[in-house]
């Protein structure tokens, strides 16, 4: 059972390093902090990459303990491990729930990526460090789009609200998120729930420019690819999409 501490913030630079500042003091954050803020201005993704942040989207950091995963996993170390491997993807199953729950039909692309009508909804970043007593924690980075987004390949929450379920507050969606990640991490389903909504399954795709064909997800969230030297378990690198023949 975890408790989650909310800290809300009007701005910050990134709301992962906020988390893992909070665990460099002599008393570290308890695992279930959460940092969420109105805006960032060093966001950050996967690979180096700038996350946007203007006013108006979600920006959380979770902070899950080793020690958290072990008792979702009721003790047993390698669901433990596994648990932990698959951060990113049950945080995107977690997103993908509150998004379902409005009505709307969810892919998730692996690695981290949470998907409406092929569009970015959600980006998830987990980045893992020793906290000032040695424990390893993890920082789940969420990060949403609420509202429209100048970006073109960005998709928004308030596409899929009807009116009737207006308003929903930025508050509502976090808690609503967090309740979701609870529930994802108690389940020993991750794969299948995982594959159901893998975006490109059974397509062909390239991996860091080799080709393959997306066939599924492990419990440690491995990517499984069929490649010319048989099935490969993909842990790391970017996944393209072939582009279906005649496609402009
Ligand atoms: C990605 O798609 O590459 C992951 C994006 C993750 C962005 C979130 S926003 C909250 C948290 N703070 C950050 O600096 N990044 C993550």
């Amino acid at each position: 059972m975890i408790h989650w501490w909310i800290r809300r913030l009007k701005a910050t630079d990134s709301t992962q390093d906020q988390v893992f500042r909070m665990c460099g003091s002599i008393a570290p954050a308890p695992g279930g902090t959460v940092v969420v803020a109105d805006k960032q201005t060093r966001g950050r993704g996967r690979e180096g990459r700038k996350w946007l942040s203007p006013a108006g989207g979600l920006y959380a950091s979770v902070l899950v303990r080793d020690e958290d995963l072990l008792e979702f996993a009721s003790g047993d170390q390698n669901r433990a491990n596994d648990l932990g491997a698959a951060l990113p993807l049950i945080a995107g199953l977690a997103v993908a729930d509150v998004a379902e729950s409005f009505g709307a039909s969810i892919e998730i692309k692996w690695p981290n990526d949470v998907l409406l009508s092929r569009r970015k909804l959600a980006g998830i970043l987990c980045e893992r460090k020793t906290d000032a007593k040695g424990a390893n924690v993890t920082a789940v980075g969420i990060g949403m789009n609420l509202v429209e987004s100048p970006l073109e390949t960005a998709a928004h929450l308030e596409e899929i609200v009807s009116p009737l379920q207006k308003p929903v507050s930025r508050d509502d969606i976090l808690r609503r998120i967090l309740d979701a990640f609870a529930a994802r991490l108690a389940r020993a389903d991750t794969a299948p729930e995982v594959e159901k909504r893998l975006h490109g399954r059974g397509r062909r795709a390239y991996h860091d420019g080799a080709p393959v064909i997306i066939r599924g997800v492990s419990p440690s969230g491995a990517l499984l690819a069929e490649t010319d030297q048989g099935m490969k378990k993909i842990i790391s690198g970017e996944i393209t999409m072939e582009e279906p023949k005649g496609a402009a």
